[in-house]
Parts: C-alpha cells; structure tokens; sequence
C-alpha cells in the first residue's frame, strides 16, 4: 500500500484535515497527514490529546478501503500492532519488561505508562464507498507532561524510555509497517487476531467485560474480528461479545476478582 504524506505545521487536528479532504473530495487512500503539534488534538470519549509542537507524533490516515465496510475495530487493532512493531524495530525489546503492549482497544503501553493512542472514526458511513480516518497520537520527546495528564494514567514517551529518534524517521518506521497490517483486516484477520492476543497479553486471561449495558467476567479463549471477542464465563459457557458494543475490557488478576491489574 502506498502512502502520500502531508505535512502541516501547527493546526487544529490532523483528522479534521483529513475530514475535510473528504468532504472537498481531495482525499486519497493512504493520505497521511502529519503535523508539528494541534490546537484541537482529540482522543476517545471526547477527551483532548495534549499535542504540544515537536513534542509527538500526529498524524491521520484516510483510508477508503472500497466496499465491504471494515470494523473500526479491526483498523484500530492493525494500526496498533504496526506501532507495537515499529516501537520494536525502534529499540522496545520485545520480550523484556520494555515490550509495548496493547490495550483495548487502543493504546500501546510500555511498562503500564502510556505512549501512544490511536482514533479510528468515520462521519456518516456510506457502506458503498466506506471511508476511515486513522488518528495516531504518539509521545516522541515529552519529558514532562501536563499534571491533568498525569493524574488520568501513566503516561510516557521515546525520551523518557532513552530513544531518541527524529519524528519523521518514526514515521516512516510506522508507515513502513503499517501497510501490510492493514492488508490483513481483509485478507488474514485471523493472523491479526492472534498477534492482538499475544500483544495485549489477553490469551486466558480474565477479563471483566463492559459490552452494552451489561458487565460480563470470563477468561479470554479467542478473538474474531468478524465474530467478536469469545469468553469462558464463570459458569463455564462460551459467550461470544461483538466488538462493536465492548466499550471497556480490564484484565482481572483472578476469577471473578474485583480487583484489577491496571494496566494503565
Ligand atoms: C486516544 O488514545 O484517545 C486516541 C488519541 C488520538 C490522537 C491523535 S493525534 C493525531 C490525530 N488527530 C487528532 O485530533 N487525534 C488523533
């Protein structure tokens, strides 16, 4: 897949660009747009992302896949295990304490501090012609960030794991990978599936589960991003939850616990 990247500088949002070169009918597949800070940087659940000017990395992908419609899930989870991937090759070993990790369904995490989020959204979704922008927001030089920031979660970022790299040396190493990750949503979602489950460390784990109105606990046997992530509930029976209605899912570190293991 090729990407065409667009730089800006200090901006409001790189997804809203990224809007707006589909609503003028300007946008490519594979456009990423990529600034030096935001003024308006969002994440999920309407909260802001602090985007102070080279301090990250914001960038935003249009994506417009051609039909059937994609889950944003999927999108999320691929572009997740492209910047898993990409924080490998940077220097993260991948099988120390340092290795990033994925939680659901949208942060990279190392060492239970967060480093990057990630924003799949659409904005009134033909399923003819399915468009998608992908927001990345990733911590590059921060040694300090905001208390507001801090009281939410952990946060961290290259700088303060001892990296240094330049923002368009991580992009390309993102980019690089990012390609064939996507490819997988369609043609190998089962292989996305899997390496999800061993990045975010959910295999036979216990899970509390809020999906709709209801809390489910079980332990994770499987992930199908057609079908929805399956579970073990307590009594034993397998439950099947669809993606699309799981809001928040937290390991637990025992059956049943109420307890969690944060991890982040
Ligand atoms: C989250 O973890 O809540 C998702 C954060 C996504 C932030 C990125 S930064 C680039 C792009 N532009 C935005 O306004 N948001 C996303």
């Amino acid at each position: 897949m090729e990407f065409q990247l667009i730089r800006h500088g200090v901006i409001d949002s790189t997804s809203e660009r990224a809007f707006e070169s589909l609503a003028d009918g300007s946008a490519i597949h594979g456009d990423v747009h990529l600034a030096r800070g935001q003024t308006a940087g969002r994440g999920r659940r309407g909260r802001s992302w602090h985007s102070a000017p080279d301090e990250g990395i914001y960038m935003s992908v249009v994506l417009l896949p051609g039909p059937p419609a994609l889950k944003p899930t999927a999108l999320t989870i691929a572009v997740g295990l492209a910047v898993v991937e990409a924080l490998n090759e940077l220097g993260l070993a991948p099988y120390s304490d340092r290795a990033p990790r994925l939680k659901w369904p949208n942060d990279v995490l190392v060492q239970g501090a967060k480093i990057c989020g990630i924003l799949t959204e659409s904005r009134a979704l033909d399923l003819d012609q399915p468009h998608y922008v992908v927001g990345l927001g990733l911590n590059l030089r921060q040694l300090h960030f905001p208390a507001e920031l801090r009281a939410e979660r952990p946060v961290t970022s290259l700088a303060l794991l001892g990296i240094e790299a330049e923002a368009d040396q991580v992009c390309d190493v993102i980019l690089a990978r990012l390609g064939s990750r996507l490819e997988q949503v369609r043609r190998d979602h089962r292989r996305l599936a899997e390496d999800y489950l061993d990045a975010s460390d959910l295999r036979d784990h216990w899970v509390k589960v809020e999906s709709g109105q209801e809390t489910q606990f079980g332990r994770v046997c499987g992930l199908s991003l057609s079908e929805g992530l399956e579970l073990e509930v307590p009594s034993g029976e397998p439950t099947t939850l669809p993606l699309e209605f799981i809001r928040s899912l937290e390991p637990l570190s025992e059956p049943g616990s109420g307890s969690q293991d944060s991890l982040g």
